[in-house]
């Protein structure tokens, strides 16, 4: 399994880091398999697999399942999991023990945090205590009522400027990485440039440190609205769509299941049977 410091390694080497999310075993066996260096458990689950149409209603019981159920699938992964929505914000105390939730019983080796001002003292207790942290800046989808939508951040130099000085902060408070969403890559290339740790990028442009995508945008799996920042390099949705549609016809018409997927008894059985 990578480490902290293999990132950082990787950063200096302008080796790109690749990050996806899974949400499941079997998504992140798959994600391990693919060779990926880093799995997010992201609140993204929230929207992805859950319904909701934000990741506000995500719990610390959500994060902490679907972070299990990951681990379970990829064992060797540098897994990230989610702090959802103002499980970090009310006291130190409320935000070590689910960060210590994540850890000890989800089995994450790390745990993402959105957002700069207090988050900072946040972060830096958390690496002090020895809590892995990335921090997530830009575009912050647990702040989206205050964001007023899901907009392209830092578009003029004087949130730019910001966002740079955030991300030194984050560097400063002891994060290991940072996602950085929904930015132009002007400013992406600035943050990978001005940090020591890796910027990894998602809506960044091609400059970041590494790039992170979520595991359904990247198959087309799903009904969910992929943003423009996003590759499908499959599509996978109308293949299961025929799939399911063909079970329900066969059954209908008789032609599942098959002699192949039938047990018989043998003839003495059978006439025993009917005596
Ligand atoms: O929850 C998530 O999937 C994320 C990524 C979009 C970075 O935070
Ligand atoms: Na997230």
């Amino acid at each position: 399994m990578k480490t902290t410091a293999n990132f950082q390694k990787m950063k200096q080497n302008s080796e790109k880091i690749t990050m996806m999310t899974a949400y499941d075993a079997p998504a992140a066996r798959l994600v391990e398999q693919a060779g990926t260096d880093m799995i997010l458990v992201g609140d993204s689950l929230g929207m992805v697999v859950l319904g909701y149409d934000s990741t506000i209603p995500v719990t610390v019981d959500d994060m902490l399942l679907h972070t299990k159920a990951a681990r379970r699938g990829a064992r060797n992964t540098f897994i990230v999991a989610d702090m959802p929505f103002l499980s970090y914000h009310a006291n130190l105390t409320e935000t070590f023990s689910y960060a210590k939730r994540l850890m000890q019983e989800g089995g994450a080796n790390a745990v993402k945090l959105e957002g700069a001002g207090s988050v900072i003292n946040t972060i830096s207790k958390l690496t002090e205590a020895g809590v892995p942290v990335v921090g997530h800046l830009g575009l912050t989808p647990q702040a989206v009522g205050v964001l007023g939508g899901y907009r392209v951040q830092g578009k003029d130099p004087e949130s730019a400027r910001k966002l740079v000085a955030d991300a030194k902060a984050l560097e400063e408070a002891g994060a290991f990485a940072i996602v950085v969403e929904c930015v132009p890559e002007q400013v992406g290339k600035m943050l990978s440039e001005k940090c020591n740790i890796p910027i990894i990028g998602i809506g960044a442009g091609v400059d970041t440190d590494g790039q992170v995508l979520v595991y359904h945008d990247i198959l087309g799996y799903g009904e969910v609205h992929v943003p423009k920042f996003a590759k499908s390099y499959a599509n996978i949705s109308p293949i299961i769509e025929k799939a399911l549609k063909t079970y329900v016809h066969e059954v209908k018409e008789k032609k599942f299941p098959a002699a192949e997927h039938s047990f018989t008894m043998t003839e003495d059985a059978l006439s025993g049977l009917y005596g």
